[in-house]
């Protein structure tokens, strides 16, 4: 029997409380099938962690977590740490020393889900974004000249390498010809005159490989405007650090909001830990009140299981937080319910206890 080493980051504000439910619906899936099992261990690396010790992570960090199957992560960043400290200290620096070049996030309207959109329904909004994870604008690339001097001049250099444009690119076709759907890329080539004239001539150079991939390429900001107003015309979608940053959170908008929201951070080689997490972060508004919806940190963990090979697994985890939602019985605040976290995550191992009845 194969057992799963997840190393749990549950981070800060209410990181820890919906990663809490995440880890209940992952040991309730061992005790339903004893074939599968998990090993958690628990690592305190969070903002908090960074007040005392003046690390985000230990220097040995990262060489701990490599021996790891997958890294469970809840969010980082809270008031009192500097948010661009606490984010390329943790969060930036496994995507980027793990070679987490794929954000996949999908952007479904699942059943007994919410939509702001009038006259919306649920086969309008069913797209996978696959953000680019590991370089352009997120580079890290740089400098402050002339700190506090009227002369001031900060620079901020976006890097798109051959490399890393190709291969999230070409994940991006696989994906779609594998599934038989549209691939669009979103990108700004009309302002971003070197980066993203590269990422759309890549775009089209790839793609040659792929004639039966039928493609749109939008600008962003028309991009945004048919994600309220045509969501339908994304299918699979391909774009860049920041722009993919921006586009799943107005994706989560349309589908259920950020409390259901999740991403998976993948090193597809597997020579590295993967990571997953929800899209949205530590919500320092809720924080400590048990409000904080677990669905998306639950969603989170469908992807998991699907990359573990378990893709029963993964779908019977979305149908049960479908059933929830569909019940409405235990639904937290943000999608109109009163219930408390943990009774969220409980009402997901019960469905989930129904659906493996039947499996
Ligand atoms: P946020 O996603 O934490 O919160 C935005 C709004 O959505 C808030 O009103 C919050 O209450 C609500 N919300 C978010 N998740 C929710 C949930 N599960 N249930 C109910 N409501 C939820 O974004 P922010 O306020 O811009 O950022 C707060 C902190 O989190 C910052 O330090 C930011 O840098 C960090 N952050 C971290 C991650 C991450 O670690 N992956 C992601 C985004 C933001
Ligand atoms: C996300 C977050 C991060 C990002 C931040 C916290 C650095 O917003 O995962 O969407 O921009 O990637
Ligand atoms: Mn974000």
């Amino acid at each position: 029997m194969k057992s799963h080493k997840i190393a749990v980051i549950a981070g800060d504000g209410i990181g820890p409380e919906v990663i809490g439910e995440g880890v209940k619906v992952l040991k309730a899936i061992s005790e339903l099938n004893p074939e599968i099992n998990f090993e958690f261990t628990d690592f305190p690396w969070s903002c908090e962690y960074y007040l005392k010790t003046g690390k985000m992570l230990p220097d040995d960090g990262m060489k701990i977590l490599e021996k790891f199957d997958a890294i469970y992560l809840g969010a980082v960043g809270y008031p009192g740490v500097p948010d661009h400290v606490s984010l390329w200290g943790l969060l930036l620096k496994i995507r980027k020393g793990f070679d987490q070049y794929i954000n996949l996030r999908p952007v479904k309207l699942l059943e007994g889900a919410e939509c702001p959109l009038k006259g919306v329904d649920r086969s309008r909004i069913d797209m996978i974004v696959v953000r680019e994870n590991s370089e352009g604008e997120y580079a890290g690339a740089g400098d402050w000249l002339f700190k506090g001097k009227p002369e001031e001049v900060v620079l901020q250099t976006g890097v798109f390498s051959r490399k890393g444009t190709e291969r999230v690119i070409r994940y991006a076709y696989e994906l779609a010809r594998k599934e038989g759907k549209t691939l669009t890329s979103i990108s700004k080539a009309n302002a971003l005159n070197y980066s993203m004239v590269f990422w759309d001539q890549v775009f089209e150079e790839v793609g040659k490989e792929y004639p039966e991939v039928k493609t749109y390429s939008y600008l962003v900001d028309a991009a945004c405007m048919f994600f309220v107003k045509q969501p339908e015309r994304f299918q699979i979608v391909v774009t860049s650090n920041l722009f993919g940053d921006i586009v799943t959170d107005l994706g989560a908008a349309i589908a259920g909001g950020l409390g259901l929201a999740a991403g998976a951070n993948l090193n597809p080689e597997r020579t590295y830990p993967s990571m997953f997490e929800p899209v949205h972060g530590s919500a320092p508004d809720i924080a400590g009140q048990g409000k904080a919806n677990p669905l998306a940190s639950i969603w989170s963990v469908s992807q998991m299981l699907d990359f573990f090979g378990y893709e029963s697994w993964g779908k019977a985890v979305l149908e049960a937080i479908e059933k929830v939602m569909t019940e409405k019985k235990s639904l937290t605040p943000d999608m109109g319910g009163t219930a408390k976290t943990n009774e969220v995550g409980d009402a997901v191992i019960k469905a989930l206890g129904e659906l493996a009845a039947g499996m």
